[in-house]
Formats: structure tokens, C-alpha cells, sequence
């Protein structure tokens, strides 16, 4: 007699395991901003213009942006939970809505920061990361 025994296929679970690579901030030496570059194309660039010009009056400008200065202290919360309220920017009005990226870490939201605040002729002072921390445990 034929005994079938159907077990069900367990697929195993992968603990999630944690990376904490902390390359950019242990070797400052490399080429800092790679990072930051990549994230912006990936989560930004699609808005804001891979050279940061933004489009028209529906989406701000990064590059030469007075805003980056006047809301330093605001700017990880908008990336993390994005900002639906009326600006200004270099002296224009806009009152889109920018979606949030949750899923930015501290370090991610570090790195897009400091290369946005050092592209395109930009030349703000760096976030520091626990200044990033802090910021965030500040949120609305
Ligand atoms: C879907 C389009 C969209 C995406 C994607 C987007 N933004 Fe925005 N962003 C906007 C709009 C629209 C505003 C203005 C929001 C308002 O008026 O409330 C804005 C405002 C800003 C501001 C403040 C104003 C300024 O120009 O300085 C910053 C800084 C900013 N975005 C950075 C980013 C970064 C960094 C990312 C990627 C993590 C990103 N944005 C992704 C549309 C977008």
C-alpha cells in the first residue's frame, strides 16, 4: 500500500539579519555624498530634477534654495513624512504635497541631506547625524 505523505513545504524564515555598516561615517575619507546621490535619484529626482531645479510652480527648487537654510531644523522630518502646507521658496509660493520616504533611516536621511546641501552650486554647513536623531524624535 502506498503511504503519500504530503508535508507541507516549510520555507524557512530568514531572521532578518541586520547590516549596520556605518562605511560613510567611519571612513570619512571616501567620497561622502555617493550615498546621499544615489538615494536622491531613487526617492527625489523624479520631482525635484536630477539637477534640482524642481518644475514650475508645482514643485520647489533644491538648487540655490533658500528654504534648505531658513528650515534646516524641518528638512529630515519633510523627507521622512513628507509636507503638505504652503512655502515659500527664493521668494515663490508652493502649496503642493510631498509624499514622505518612512522608510529613510537616520543615516540615509543624513547622507541626502549633505549631498543636496553640497550639489548644484548648494553650499549649506553638513548635518551630523545625531543632529538627524534629534531632529526626527521631533517630528509634528
Ligand atoms: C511627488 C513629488 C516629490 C517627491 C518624490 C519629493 N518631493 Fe520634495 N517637495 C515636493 C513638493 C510638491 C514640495 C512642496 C510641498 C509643499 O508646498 O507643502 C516639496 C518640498 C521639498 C523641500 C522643501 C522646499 C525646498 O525646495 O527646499 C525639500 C527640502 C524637499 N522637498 C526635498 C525632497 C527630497 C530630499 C526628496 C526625496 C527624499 C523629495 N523632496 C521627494 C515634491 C516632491
Amino acid at each position: 500500500m502506498q503511504n503519500l505523505k504530503f508535508s507541507p513545504r516549510r520555507h524557512g524564515k530568514h531572521g532578518a539579519i541586520g547590516i549596520f555598516l556605518l562605511l560613510v561615517f567611519a571612513a570619512c575619507s571616501g567620497t561622502p555624498y555617493t550615498e546621499g546621490e544615489r538615494l536622491y535619484k531613487t526617492h527625489c529626482a523624479n520631482c525635484h530634477m536630477d539637477d534640482g531645479v524642481g518644475l514650475s510652480a508645482l514643485i520647489p527648487p533644491l538648487a540655490g534654495a533658500d528654504y534648505l537654510e531658513t528650515a534646516r531644523d524641518r528638512l529630515p522630518c519633510i523627507l521622512k513624512y513628507g509636507l503638505k502646507d504652503t512655502i515659500l521658496v527664493n521668494g515663490r509660493q508652493y502649496a503642493e504635497q510631498m509624499p514622505g520616504v518612512p522608510t529613510l533611516s537616520p543615516v540615509h536621511i543624513t547622507n541626502i541631506l549633505n549631498f543636496i546641501n553640497h550639489s548644484w552650486g548648494n553650499s549649506n554647513p553638513p548635518y551630523r547625524l545625531d543632529e538627524v536623531e534629534r531632529l526626527l524624535e521631533q517630528c509634528e
